[in-house]
């Protein structure tokens, strides 16, 4: 991680060690401290940005360029003038005016992974304002954060540890990063739950993870599977039953709003490892299943965000954390098991147990807590990976409203929604001859299916968003804000939407 200081001294750019970052504008108008440089490096800068082509949108002609221009990110190494080893200039693709804060985030975590040695670094940001410097910085800050806990040779050295931005009112600056910072050590929790590996973080282990969650402030309660016997969670364990580790269920609550308000639910699926049970997985991709416990991990992720940042509102976080293994105990395909609402689910495949922990867990919250909405996520279906590909997760809701409110929060943060269709005859699929229902729909909308199923152990009146984000969790590749692996997606998604809807 990257230590970040604010001064509102003028960078002293002829004495700056290390690196040296100038924000430039979109047609490379140059700020005052890039003028600066430009002048004691003998004209290195303008140079620099026109040999990158960095010149103002228009051309001569008033014609608008052919193609959308890149955001550029130029390194002069060694310039003569000055002690510092390298100047980068960061030249967004826009005009101040258009850029969103999204775009500054993206700038940022370009800028990240153009960073490298240990140097420290100088972030000169002049009469940028502050939202955007803010952004910058959490930009740098989320894609500076990887997972190498079991590399016993790391390549520690090759990353800056700190970061001085030179700004004209720090105090502002440092107030509009704190939110961003607080988003971003829940993103970093979730990052590292979801990359554990399922030998290390099963129920038991996962579920201690909750308790150092007191410490910024939360209440945790821990169920062990003879608490949710006497509960009767039958779904919820019928998962869990092939494994040799206890299932769990972890409540979290913030209570930062008013007494008498009603919080809003959050609701995890946490299968630290999905074999599929006995309708098992084939074995070629089958590790990535070690990240099936990510809504968990992004529930664990926000209710940390908020009791960093004291959001202002109430808001509960129910997860249910089980290993689905086959085995001589294990649930087989035919089982009938009943749920914690009564209703009884035919289980004609074992590999459709997220569902399962999910209903428990939405029938609990809802009897215990009376929420005024409920969010869950889930890794639920890889149809959703073929409907939507890895950029969007799927929403599911029963409220107008808050289908807009989400999409709105995702549409802010950059990490984006997309509302699927819920009706009857989706939920006509789950008929079963022996029991309520089955627990799968076949192939065809098999996202949707999925997400009736749940919609069976909502209370008609309570809004409830379903986000199955099967394909956000993971990223084979690097992505703007987080290196290839766990990506943290979901926390600023909902920070965001009870910063907006919810905190008074
Ligand atoms: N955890 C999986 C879904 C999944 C698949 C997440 C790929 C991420 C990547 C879930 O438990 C599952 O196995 N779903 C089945 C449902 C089917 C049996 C109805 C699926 O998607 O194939
Ligand atoms: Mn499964
Ligand atoms: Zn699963």
């Amino acid at each position: 991680m990257i230590d970040m200081t604010f001064s509102g001294a003028v960078c002293p750019v002829t004495d700056t060690t290390g690196t040296l970052v100038v924000l430039c504008g979109a047609g490379g108008q140059l700020s005052e401290t890039a003028q600066r440089l430009d002048d004691v490096t003998g004209g290195a800068v303008r140079r620099a940005l026109a040999a990158e082509g960095v010149t103002a949108q228009k051309d001569d002609s008033g014609k608008r360029p052919k193609s959308k221009p890149d955001n550029k990110i130029i390194d002069i190494l060694a310039p003569s003038g000055l002690v510092a080893d390298r100047v980068i200039l960061v030249c967004p693709n826009k005009e101040e005016k258009d850029l969103r804060v999204t775009d500054w985030d993206t700038l940022g975590g370009s800028l990240y992974s153009r960073l490298s040695g240990k140097a420290p670094v100088a972030v000169v940001t002049d009469a940028c304002p502050v939202p955007s410097v803010a952004h910058l910085l959490a930009g740098v800050l989320l894609r500076s954060d990887r997972f190498d806990r079991y590399k016993t040779q790391k390549g520690d050295d090759d990353r800056p540890r700190s970061l001085v931005v030179y700004c004209s009112d720090p105090q502002a600056a440092e107030a509009a990063f704190a939110p961003l910072a607080a988003g971003a050590s829940g993103v970093f929790l979730t990052r590292r739950l979801v990359s554990e590996p399922p030998n290390k973080l099963y129920p038991e282990t996962f579920a201690a993870e909750a308790r150092k969650l007191e410490q910024p402030g939360l209440t945790v309660t821990v169920w062990g599977e003879d608490d949710l016997k006497q509960r009767g969670m039958g779904a919820l364990l019928a998962v869990g039953q092939g494994s040799v580790r206890q299932s769990q269920v972890v409540v979290m609550n913030w209570q930062g709003g008013a007494d008498d308000q009603a919080p809003v639910a959050l609701v995890g699926k946490g299968v630290t490892f999905d074999t599929g049970g006995i309708s098992l997985k084939p074995a070629a991709g089958m590790e990535d299943m070690k990240f099936d416990m990510g809504g968990a991990g992004v529930v664990f992720g926000t209710m940390k965000a908020l009791a960093t940042r004291k959001a202002r509102a109430n808001v509960v976080g129910i997860c249910g954390l089980v290993e689905n293994m086959p085995g001589g105990q294990a649930q087989r395909p035919g089982d009938i098991v009943t749920s914690y609402s009564g209703q009884t689910i035919e289980v004609l495949n074992t590999d459709a147990e997220g569902r399962l922990v999910l209903a428990d867990l939405l029938s609990c919250v809802q009897a215990d807590y009376k929420p005024q909405a409920i969010v869950d996520l889930a890794t639920l279906t890889g149809a959703i990976i073929v409907a939507l590909g890895h950029d969007y997760a799927g929403l599911f809701s029963n409220s107008d409203d808050l289908s807009r409110n989400l999409t709105a929060a995702g549409q802010a943060v950059g990490e984006k929604v997309w509302r699927m269709p819920l009706d009857d005859c989706y939920d006509s699929l789950l008929k079963s001859d022996a029991a309520d229902m089955k627990n799968i729909g076949g192939r065809p909308a098999g996202s949707i299916t999925a997400a009736q199923f749940l919609q069976r152990f909502v209370e008609p009146g309570t809004p409830w968003a379903h986000i199955d984000i099967a394909g956000t969790t993971w990223s084979d590749k690097d992505k703007a804000l987080s290196a290839r692996g766990a990506t943290g997606y979901g926390v600023r998604l909902l920070d965001r939407l009870i910063a907006d809807h919810y905190e008074t």
